[in-house]
């Protein structure tokens, strides 16, 4: 095991589902645990949660909507002083949309969220990760990720195809996985280890705020199929936990590694993504 212990444990969307269960666990662990949150109802709630099982754990809330880019770059400012280094970067936060919507940076809400949120909150936050030895981050993907076959490079947006928002769902899923793959490889000197995982179906709000009419009796339905969040973050502990076996750029399942699509390994799409995400969000990142 890959002790813990007073080490800084960052994770996105700990407010619900697989994160939250994921930062109560790591939270045994006794490191320093900085979560994002919107809600700050669900914060105190998760705070109290993680003092109930580990109360000498410290845990620092961090305000962000990934929807919003000004918030993620506020939120990784805060971060970067509240924390001299950064360990485990673990993100998690997402979301699946039914309909289409725009955020205030003019970008389809699922592929904001879901992709440029992980893309600048990483690259925001890399100083820091490359900053004591060790570190790994955990994208959690999804075997969504085959929904599609490839990216839609000539609506990114799915602006005039968003059907029920699977395929944008996929979309941002697949987007994960080659961003992985990328940083995986840019960071191969810098003794960072970037892995992304599939949770399974897990019984979580994911999606519940959508009025679709069959969004509701569709959960209702899948519910008794789905595991528990505990079990959801397993692959996610595992990342955070395991002995540096120094693997790096594979995607896993049930903690192990796992095939995923052959268009989620191809480097020069990957590389494709970078860039456009640099100018989705305005910024170049010169790892
Ligand atoms: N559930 C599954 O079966 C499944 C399967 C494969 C992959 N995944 C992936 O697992 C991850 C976690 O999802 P979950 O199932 O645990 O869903 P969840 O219970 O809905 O939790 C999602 C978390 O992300 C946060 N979030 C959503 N939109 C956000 C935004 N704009 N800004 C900041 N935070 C935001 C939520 O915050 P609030 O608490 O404020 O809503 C919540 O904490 C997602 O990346 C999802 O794609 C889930």
């Amino acid at each position: 095991m890959w002790n813990l212990n007073n080490k800084t444990v960052v994770i996105s969307g700990a407010t619900n589902g697989i994160g939250k269960a994921a930062a109560i666990e790591l939270s045994k662990e006794n490191p320093k645990i900085l979560f994002t949150y919107r809600n700050q109802s669900l914060a105190d709630e998760l705070l109290t949660e993680i003092k109930d099982v580990s109360p000498n754990t410290r845990v620092q809330p961090v305000y962000c909507d990934f929807s919003d880019q000004n918030s993620i770059k506020k939120c990784a400012n805060e971060i970067n002083d509240l924390c001299t280094s950064i360990d485990v970067l673990i993100n998690n936060a997402g979301v699946v949309n039914t309909s289409y919507h725009e955020t205030a940076d003019g970008i389809e809400n699922t592929f904001a969220v879901n992709h440029l949120g992980y893309f600048l909150f990483t690259n925001l936050l890399l100083q820091k990760l490359k900053g004591d030895g060790e570190a790994r981050i955990v994208n959690v993907s999804s075997a969504a990720h085959s929904f599609v076959k490839k990216m839609q490079w000539e609506d990114i947006n799915f602006k005039h195809n968003f059907g029920q928002g699977l395929r944008p769902y996929g979309q941002s899923k697949l987007a994960n996985l080659l961003f992985t793959r990328r940083l995986a490889i840019k960071l191969s000197t810098d003794n960072i280890s970037v892995n992304a995982i599939h949770p399974g179906g897990v019984n979580t709000s994911l999606g519940s705020q959508n009025k679709a009419w069959y969004s509701k009796p569709l959960r209702l339905i899948l519910r008794p199929f789905f595991r528990s969040p505990l079990k959801g973050a397993e692959s996610i502990i595992y990342l955070a936990t395991k002995q540096d076996d120094g693997v790096t750029g594979e995607y896993f399942v049930d903690s192990k590694i796992h095939k995923s699509s052959t268009y989620s390994k191809n480097l020069e799409e990957a590389q494709k993504l970078w860039e456009l995400s640099e100018k989705l969000v305005g910024q170049t990142f010169n790892i």
